[in-house]
């Protein structure tokens, strides 16, 4: 097979959002990292994260947020994980504005922290209101000095003797294969193969495919959060709103002023999966909107929010919503060093599973997440020596992607047995026979939304992971 490119790194880093950047500003000094992109650096989730970043910080301890943790995902978590992340959260603010990033302060200097949905008190950080991702990556992004390679695309990772020891895929047109001695998957998650999404479109699940094809273990793939407010303008998605609006005062109500959360002790401060639910279930007899005439100095608060209701010449005051695909809980099974369950790859961030997030991510525990675990799987990597690749084969892709369409109406709030095996029966037939990066990126999607649809079809059979069996993967 003709080859144009080879490079060669220490650590391969798949993605550009925080957890990537986080592996990357972490790394012992002296350690060489690549970091690659299917699209440009700034095409990632965490640069359109609204909400912000939750830390105890201001708290005695860790123990109320990881409660809060635990119960906004159903009990279902690692509670060893819970603990590391929420105790390690106390001092991200500060390691960040270490770093440069300035969080928002009241007048008098206190930090100004949000509460959002399943939080029993207010702690989710902000900078610059609802762009927070946006401050927070550009200032990382200036701290980062590795290269970043842009419209590369990883369609496969290399093995020899069952350890990772690169990857192949192509840069633009041109073939390319990297050899490194660790590879990091951080290419987020999936909402880019589903419409009504607050994912960038790139985001397409890769990572899980590309683990899948070794042998990763994978886990609770049939868990995908809908986020319960996207805008809905002339009867299409226009993108998030950011859940800290519901923090700051603003509730949810039908045409005719009924609360859609008076049925529930938290009200709209509920946890994600029940507020997406009281939606769907309203929004099957008629509209829900969302009222923010109560949140003081919106405009000031909310930049990101009020800038696209003037662009779209809504009133933002009172906002037709409905919910859309935003997070997978589940994903490549990892212990608290990042390492899966195959030697030489590791993963982090969304497309990780540490047993964190069980059946419905706590708000804003996102980008605490990719910090958190971008700097502790950085820390402890430890790297064996060089590998020689493995000779290249063909690998054979598929003219058609995916249906978003079809998709995202089976893996969608309410899940049907009979829908999610017919769309499986569907993918399973396809025939693989052409190459190039078109063709194998489309393999990827496939492979993906199989896994996914697997996933939602074990869930539905009882089938999910006991908290026992989310102790961390196997160390390599
Ligand atoms: C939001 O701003 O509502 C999203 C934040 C998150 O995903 O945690």
């Amino acid at each position: 097979m003709s080859l144009h490119k080879r490079l060669k790194t220490d650590v391969l880093i798949i993605g550009t959002g925080l957890a990537a950047i986080s592996v990357a500003l972490h790394l012992p000094n002296g350690m060489q990292a690549l970091l690659v992109t299917k699209g440009t650096q700034r095409q990632t989730n965490s640069m359109r994260a609204q909400g912000g970043i939750a830390s105890a910080q201001l708290e005695k301890n860790h123990e109320a947020h990881s409660a809060d943790t635990i119960r906004a995902a159903k009990n279902r978590t690692n509670p060893s994980t819970v603990d590391f992340v929420t105790r390690e959260g106390r001092t991200v603010i500060s390691e960040l504005e270490a770093f440069g990033v300035k969080f928002d302060r009241k007048k008098q200097g206190d930090y100004a922290v949000g509460r959002e949905g399943a939080h029993g008190i207010p702690r989710i950080f902000h900078s610059g209101g609802d762009r927070t991702g946006r401050q927070m990556m550009e200032q990382l992004l200036k701290k980062m000095n590795h290269p970043v390679l842009e419209q590369t695309v990883i369609t496969r990772l290399l093995t020899a003797d069952g350890r990772v020891v690169g990857a192949a895929g192509y840069e633009g047109d041109e073939r390319i294969e990297i050899s490194a001695r660790a590879v990091v998957l951080a290419s987020g998650g999936i909402g880019g193969l589903l419409l009504t999404s607050t994912n960038d479109d790139m985001i397409t699940g890769d990572g899980l495919a590309l683990a899948a094809d070794v042998g990763a273990e994978l886990s609770d793939l049939g868990y995908i959060q809908h986020h319960p407010t996207i805008l809905v303008h002339q009867g299409k998605s226009a993108g998030l709103i950011t859940e800290a609006l519901r923090g700051a005062g603003a509730y949810l109500m039908t045409r005719d002023g009924r609360r859609v959360m008076d049925h529930h002790p938290e009200g709209d401060l509920a946890a994600r999966d029940e507020v997406a639910a009281a939606i769907t279930a309203i929004r099957k007899q008629e509209s829900v909107y969302l009222n923010t005439t109560p949140v003081a100095q919106l405009a000031e608060r909310f930049p990101t929010f009020v800038q696209k209701c003037e662009k779209l010449n809504i009133n933002p005051g009172l906002v037709e919503v409905t919910t859309g695909v935003h997070f997978l809980m589940g994903g490549i099974k990892t212990n608290l060093a990042g390492q899966t369950s195959v030697a030489g790859l590791y993963a982090v961030g969304e497309t990780a599973s540490i047993g964190l997030h069980g059946t419905n991510r706590l708000a804003s525990n996102s980008l605490l997440e990719c910090f958190v675990m971008g700097k502790a799987l950085a820390r402890q990597l430890q790297l064996p020596p060089r590998r020689a690749l493995p000779t290249l084969r063909p690998i054979f892709g598929c003219e058609d992607g995916v249906s978003k369409q079809q998709l995202s109406e089976v893996l969608a709030v309410e899940l049907q047995e009979d829908r999610l095996q017919a769309a499986l029966e569907q993918l399973t037939n396809k025939s693989f026979r052409q190459t190039g990066r078109r063709a194998e990126q489309h393999r990827l999607q496939i492979t993906t939304a199989r896994l996914l649809l697997e996933g939602a079809l074990h869930r539905l059979k009882g089938e999910q992971l006991t908290n026992e069996q989310m102790a961390p993967a196997a160390t390599t």
